[in-house]
């Protein structure tokens, strides 16, 4: 059991909602990140208190926007104190063959994925340095090593988040703040639901696995290199693919 606060970024999603109860119930302080149709915070809050994981903070958080990022590090940490695990998940997809992408799905996609990365972190890095102890836990994609027909800018923004975490690895080791990568392969939530049946049906078929991955896999993954006992595993990928990508 943890008493520490994680925080996770677009945590009231498929792969978040799932990871926000795992850690609740590890005993963890969990505060989240949302963006999209305000209200539904409070529904989600609500199902998760009735479900048996109360205390869940939410807070409304546009991860592209510097100005917004910067309130929600006074934010939580006026609710919480500091912040001593980090998990950047906010992400989105605009799959489109290069040929056909435009520069708007480009822009979405490097921005959301990878400087929401930068403009998280900045605000909870330095209390885990003063404090000599911190877990970050970036959220990349099978698809960043592997690439991904009709996935330049999602594929370049997920490798983008995994050079991210080697570099800042290195910066912090010795504060006792340890950076690494999770790679999800495909988790069956809305994000590959919405892939066209029969392309995602040729992706499923060819995971060694035979299946798509549970949010929970995930989760699981996330406890264990955010545990406290995990401080000589930094600058590492974590790959949780069903064996779709082995380097
Ligand atoms: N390799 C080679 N050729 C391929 C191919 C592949 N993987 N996929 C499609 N093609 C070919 C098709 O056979 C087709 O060929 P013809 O023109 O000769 O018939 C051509 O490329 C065009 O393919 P589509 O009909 O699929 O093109 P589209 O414009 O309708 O759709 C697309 C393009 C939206 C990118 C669609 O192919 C697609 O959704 N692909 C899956 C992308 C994907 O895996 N996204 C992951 C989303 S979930 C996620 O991102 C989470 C995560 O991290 C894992
Ligand atoms: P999801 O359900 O769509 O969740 C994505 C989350 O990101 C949502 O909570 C969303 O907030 C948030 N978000 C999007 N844009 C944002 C912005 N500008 N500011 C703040 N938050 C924003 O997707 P998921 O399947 O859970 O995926 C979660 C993460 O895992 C993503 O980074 C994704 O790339 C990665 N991943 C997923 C898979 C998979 O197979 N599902 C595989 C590999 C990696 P709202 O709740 O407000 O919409």
């Amino acid at each position: 059991m943890s008493n520490k606060t994680v925080l996770i970024t677009g945590g009231m999603g498929g792969i978040g909602t799932d990871m926000c109860r795992y850690l609740h119930k590890q005993g963890y302080k969990v505060a989240t990140t949302y963006v999209h149709d305000s209200g539904r915070e409070k529904r989600w809050k609500d199902t998760q208190e009735q479900e048996g994981y109360p205390g869940i903070e939410v807070f409304h958080c546009d991860v592209v926007n510097w100005d917004a990022c910067e309130k929600l590090g006074k934010a939580v940490a006026e609710k919480f104190g500091p912040v001593e695990c980090l998990v950047n998940m906010a992400g989105i997809t605009r799959d489109a063959v290069f040929t056909k992408m435009t520069p708007q799905q480009w822009q979405e996609v490097i921005d959301t994925n990878l400087t929401s990365v930068f403009n998280v972190t900045k605000q909870f890095i330095g209390p885990m340095i003063e404090n000599g102890y911190g877990r970050i836990v970036n959220i990349s994609s099978v698809n960043a090593a592997k690439g991904q027909f009709g996935q330049t800018n999602y594929s370049a923004a997920k490798s983008g988040m995994h050079g991210f975490t080697k570099s800042l690895a290195q910066e912090v080791v010795r504060k006792g703040v340890t950076v690494n990568t999770v790679s999800p392969g495909y988790i069956s939530t809305e994000l590959v639901m919405k892939i066209r049946e029969d392309v995602r049906e040729k992706i499923r078929s060819s995971i060694p696995v035979q299946r798509f991955g549970e949010a929970s896999e995930i989760a699981r993954t996330v406890a264990f290199l955010i545990d406290e006992n995990a401080g000589y595993i930094t600058g590492a990928e974590f790959a949780v693919n069903g064996g779709l990508h082995m380097h």
